[in-house]
C-alpha cells in the first residue's frame, strides 16, 4: 500500500481544519478559522521546537515557517468580508470598523514569520517572540 501514509495524512489535516471550524456556519467566519487553524498548528510546531518539547529538525522548521509566513500573508484577504452574524465566531466587529489597523496587524505577522530564520535552534528561539507577540497583538484587540 503505497500510498497508505500520504492518504492518511490528508485525513489527519482535514480532521483538523474540520475540528477548528465545526461550531461556525458562516462561510466567512468558516475561512477565518480554518486559516488561523494553519497559523496555530505551525506556530506550535515551531514552539514545540523552540521549547524542546520535540527535537529540532531544521526541515520541519523551514516547513512550518514557510507555511505560516504564506497563511499570514492571507489574513487581510479572508478577513476582509465580515460575512452573517454566527454565535460561534470570535472576530470582533471592531476588525471592519478599523480595518488598516487590523491589516497592519496581519502584516506585522507576516514580515515576524517571513523574518524568523529556521535554519537553527537558536534562532528559531530568537525568532519566535516577534511571532508570538504579532498574535498577541492581534488576539488581545480583535479576537473575543
Ligand atoms: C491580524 C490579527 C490576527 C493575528 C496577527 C493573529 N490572529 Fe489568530 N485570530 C484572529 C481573530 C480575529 C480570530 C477569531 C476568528 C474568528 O473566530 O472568526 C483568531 C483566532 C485564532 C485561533 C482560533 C481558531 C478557532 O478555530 O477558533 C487560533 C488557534 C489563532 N487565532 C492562532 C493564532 C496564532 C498562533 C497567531 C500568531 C502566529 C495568530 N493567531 C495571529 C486574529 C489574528
Amino acid at each position: 500500500m503505497k500510498f497508505a501514509k500520504p492518504l492518511l495524512l490528508a485525513g489527519f489535516a482535514l480532521a483538523a481544519t474540520a475540528l477548528y471550524a465545526a461550531d461556525r456556519t458562516d462561510p466567512n467566519a468558516i475561512a477565518r478559522a480554518e486559516l488561523m487553524g494553519v497559523i496555530g498548528k505551525n506556530t506550535k510546531a515551531l514552539g514545540d521546537m523552540a521549547g524542546g518539547k520535540v527535537a529540532f529538525d531544521a526541515t520541519a522548521a523551514e516547513a512550518a515557517k514557510a507555511a505560516l509566513a504564506e497563511a499570514a500573508a492571507k489574513i487581510s484577504d479572508t478577513f476582509k468580508e465580515q460575512g452573517g452574524a454566527d454565535p460561534a465566531d470570535e472576530a470582533k466587529p471592531e476588525i471592519w470598523a478599523n480595518w488598516d489597523d487590523f491589516a497592519k496587524k496581519a502584516d506585522a505577522l507576516t514580515t515576524a514569520a517571513t523574518a524568523l530564520d529556521a535554519t537553527s535552534l537558536e534562532s528559531v528561539q530568537a525568532g519566535m517572540g516577534a511571532v508570538g507577540g504579532a498574535c498577541k497583538d492581534c488576539h488581545s484587540t480583535y479576537r473575543m
